[in-house]
């Protein structure tokens, strides 16, 4: 086998750009054997002081300088790992324009701005890799863009980010409220300081964008994603849920409907506890897609941290250095690219879980299924859990098939009414993950 030496330039030497680095070197003579590509570290961009330790490499391959990454001669390949939309964006771009192609794992940028970024590496001859963008060590990106591509992708539902699943975990399998599973999920390491872009669902929503596009073949960006995150989710909903024999889960779903146009949406959910993706638990990942030729495949593992997500950018550089700009999937991203249209959530029709706390006198069930009828949502079942300490009650309904604004527009109704205690919960149910 021929050799092929590759320039590898890091920007961002963070907790992934170690991992990576670390798979680089261990993995470089069994990757040269197998593939024939010699990867060698050019040039580290990282402003740290102290970056250097530990990795084995001499301080002349460090540079403060993302500058001098990109425009470095023998640098092949540039893997942008600093995250986040503004200098990543001009590591990026500036790389392209270099004649660089690049490897990154900057979810959040290819949902905001992809529809920049790839047809300026098609402009430039240029191949950009993201396999690490979602779902880390699960090989999702190449499944759906290389190995389901005799498919119409139908649906992708996806339990996306680890810190979430963590705690929704946490929550149902230890007794422990939200902040407790929170702070457990921080004290080892799942959960940012800040977790907010993971438990809003912000960061499952990037994931999504990403893999819609992929799956529809048009640019489905963040904006274009209905959002809503797990902070109003408590025990006793997962406790409710489970009686029922659901599993809340943060789910991302993008269904393409009758009409050719998808609906994409991020959200807790209620999944029978019979779903494999249900038992997806912890801080794994799973993706679950329905392909028109192999109907429905299930991808599960690790979806953050150094090596797992490592892995995924290691793939993407040997994928890169063998096919160069041949690489013949490098325009899957949306190859028509258009600016995908979505179904509005609202007119989106699903089953429904809502919870309410209410007096426990007289008439309340009659005024909550006026609400219910006049805005033709039709109940499925209805409990009175018991009675709270205070003398309310809980109650906990499920509906059939109805459309999101109908339930939102109930929702607003009940929490006005004064024998409604506090806000109403709604939760979208999914029974047909495979319809
Ligand atoms: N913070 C993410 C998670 C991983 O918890 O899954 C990076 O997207």
């Amino acid at each position: 086998m021929k050799t092929k030496t590759t320039g590898i330039g890091i920007v961002g030497l963070g907790k992934v750009g170690q991992g990576a680095l670390r798979l680089l070197r261990k993995e470089r003579q069994r990757l040269l054997r197998m593939t024939g590509v010699d990867c060698r570290i050019v040039l580290i961009a990282e402003i740290r002081p102290g970056a250097a330790r530990g990795t084995g490499l001499p301080p002349s391959r460090f540079t403060r300088d993302w500058r001098k990454v990109v425009s470095h001669p023998d640098v092949d390949i540039v893997i942008e790992l600093i995250g986040g939309a503004t200098v990543a964006f001009d590591v990026i771009t500036a790389a392209l324009k270099n004649n660089k192609h690049v490897v990154t794992a900057n979810k959040a940028l290819l949902a905001l701005m992809g529809d920049r970024i790839f047809p300026l590496a098609k402009a430039c001859g240029r191949v950009v890799g993201f396999e690490g963008a979602v779902c880390g060590g699960i090989p999702v990106i190449r499944a759906i863009k290389e190995g389901l591509i005799a498919n119409r992708i139908r649906s992708v539902f996806g339990i996306l980010n680890g810190t979430a699943n963590y705690v929704l975990s946490r929550m149902r399998f230890s007794d422990m409220s939200f902040t407790e599973a929170v702070r457990e999920a921080q004290k080892k390491g799942f959960a940012e300081p800040d977790p907010t872009l993971d438990i809003e669902g912000i960061d499952s929503a990037h994931k999504l964008s990403i893999l819609a596009s992929l799956a529809f073949g048009s640019f489905f960006p963040f904006s274009k994603i209905h959002v809503e995150g797990i902070t109003g989710v408590s025990a006793p909903d997962i406790q409710y849920a489970a009686d029922m024999g659901y599993v809340i889960k943060l789910l991302a779903v993008a269904r393409m409907t009758a009409s050719g146009v998808p609906c994409l949406s991020v959200a807790p959910t209620l999944l029978p506890q019979t779903e494999i993706i249900a038992e997806v638990n912890d801080e794994y990942n799973g993706v679950f897609v329905h392909g028109s030729a192999t109907s429905h495949t299930l991808y599960t593992g690790k979806g953050a941290g150094a090596l797992p997500t490592g892995s995924a950018i290691v793939s993407d550089i040997i994928h890169i250095a063998s096919y160069g700009n041949a690489e013949p999937f490098r325009y899957a991203f949306y190859p028509r690219g258009l600016k995908g249209r979505v179904v509005p959530i609202g007119s989106f029709v699903s089953e429904f879980y809502i919870r309410l706390k209410v007096r426990d006198k007289p008439g309340v069930m009659a005024k909550i299924s006026g609400i219910l009828g006049r805005e033709r949502i039709s109940i499925a079942t209805l409990v009175q859990k018991q009675n709270a300490p205070d003398g309310d009650a809980i109650v906990v309904i499920t509906t059939h098939g109805t459309e999101h604004r109908r339930v939102d527009a109930a929702v607003k109704k009940l929490n006005r009414l004064s024998i409604v205690d506090g806000k109403a919960v709604r939760m979208p149910i999914i029974n047909d993950l495979y319809h």
